[in-house]
């Protein structure tokens, strides 16, 4: 396109230079037949007819121009250089053109001209070949077409090389919008010092980063030091209650109250609890803790802790790992409480009497621990929003929860580089999470 529009104004440049050249050879040429004209005008008022007839030929003479043809035309006879006549009524206040036909010792020629009546019966003729014309017409078409095929290729370079550099430019921009919806959100554009605008405009991409990293921390700690602020406020007033609930001289009615108020506490307790999970999980700190554990020995006994309670639902928890050790870096209280969240979940989501199946598998590349029920699964469009803060499926609300489960799960895994995967279980939902081995 941009090559397109290139050629379009270096060939209209091109052609406007070709037709002033034309234009200024004819009005040169005008020029000289007007001279000539007023001239003869002079001798007319002076001398009349016969008078412009004899000082014709003397005219001629004197300029010695081969290329200027003069003439008068009386009763059919014509004195000067010409040797034919335009046919026609021609107007005297326009320009002609015509051919001269080859004549002993000239050429064939085109003449511009303009004829002017003398009188009744008489006429003037003055015009100028246009072989200089010709001339022009003929070299400067010749160097334009040379030149044409060098502009084409120069501008086709430079087309290219402009498309190039936006290009390289344009990759940039590109590849830091992709690292920071990634999360990498410290990556930033290298700049070069130069001082034109791209490089202005990545300085104030990074700025705007920098800007907005700035106001994210200040979100998160402010929300990070609420629930730190109310957790322990929350918990005493809940052990409080308690103790008054506890108590045998309540009324059965303010009993009841209070054991409402102490589960809305409770829940409260939870959230915050979650928030400072989730927050602990994404902080850039938390690897700083981290130490070799055994995973498999933290699965048992997190699945002996649950067993009992999926029995009270008459759900059998199958187990499916080695015996073996599978050593793992990492925040051991971090993912025993993930792989917590996940069973809560089958006890939430799943039906009663139906198995929950935990797998544990560790192979050269990775370590994969999976929980699967035989519920309802989630859709495939909620899989993305389940991890989100907050988020709970329209069925899911009538059950206990916050919403913070899965998203607490994510965290971990993005804090121990690893993965997770909500999958189908035909029926009902696998979660996968797989830690990569280093
Ligand atoms: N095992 C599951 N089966 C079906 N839906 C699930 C399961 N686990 C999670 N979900 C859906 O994902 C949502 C988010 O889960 P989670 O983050 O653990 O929050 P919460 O358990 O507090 O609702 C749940 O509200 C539920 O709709
Ligand atoms: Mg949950």
């Amino acid at each position: 396109m941009l090559f397109v529009v290139l050629c379009m104004v270096i060939t209209s440049l091109r052609l406007v230079t070709y037709s002033n050249s034309i234009n200024s050879a004819y009005h040169d040429i005008q020029l000289i037949v007007s001279v000539h004209i007023d001239e003869l005008n002079d001798v007319l008022a002076a001398d009349g007819v016969k008078g412009v007839i004899q000082r014709l030929p003397v005219m001629l003479r004197e300029s010695g121009d081969v290329h200027l043809y003069m003439g008068v035309r009386a009763a059919g006879e014509i004195t000067g250089n010409l040797h034919v006549w335009p046919k026609g009524d021609l107007n005297s206040h326009r320009w002609w053109r015509m051919t001269l036909p080859y004549y002993p010792a000239q050429a064939e020629t085109d003449i511009y001209f303009r004829l002017i009546p003398l009188d009744a019966n008489t006429q003037l003729l003055v015009g100028y070949d246009l072989q200089g014309v010709e001339l022009i017409r003929k070299t400067l078409g010749n160097v334009l077409l040379d030149n044409a095929v060098l502009s084409v290729v120069l501008s086709l370079t430079l087309v290219f090389l402009m498309l190039w550099m936006l290009n390289r430019h344009l990759q940039r921009y590109n590849h830091v919008c992709e690292q920071v919806m990634e999360g990498n959100l410290d990556y930033r554009i290298r700049l070069h010092g130069h001082s034109d605008q791209f490089e202005k405009l990545s300085g104030n991409i990074n700025r705007m980063l920098d800007w907005n990293c700035v106001l994210l921390d200040t979100v998160k700690d402010t929300s990070n030091a609420i629930a730190h602020d109310m957790r322990t406020p929350l918990s005493r007033l809940r052990l409080q209650l308690r103790s008054m609930a506890e108590t045998q001289e309540q009324p059965e009615k303010l009993r009841e109250e209070l054991q409402g108020a102490v589960a809305q506490l409770d829940y409260m307790v939870t959230l915050f609890d979650n928030i400072l999970k989730i927050a602990k999980a994404e902080s850039k700190e938390a690897r700083t803790l981290f130490e070799y554990f055994d995973l498999r020995a933290l699965v048992e006994d997190v699945l002996d802790l649950y067993e009992s309670v999926l029995e009270e639902k008459n759900k059998p928890l199958l187990r499916h790992m080695t015996g073996q050790s599978i050593h793992l870096l990492g925040d051991r209280h971090l993912i025993g409480q993930s792989l917590v969240n996940l069973l809560e979940n089958t006890l939430k989501y799943s039906p009663p009497e139906t198995p929950v199946d935990v797998f544990l598998h560790a192979s050269a590349q990775e370590i994969s621990l999976q929980v699967a029920d035989r519920g309802a699964g989630i859709a495939p469009e909620l899989r993305e929003k389940v991890t989100g803060r907050f988020f709970r499926a329209d069925k899911s609300r009538h059950s206990e929860g916050v919403g913070l489960g899965l998203c607490l799960v994510n965290a971990v895994m993005i804090l121990h580089g690893g993965r997770l995967s909500l999958l189908d279980n035909n029926p009902g939902l696998r979660v996968e999470l797989s830690f990569p081995r280093k």
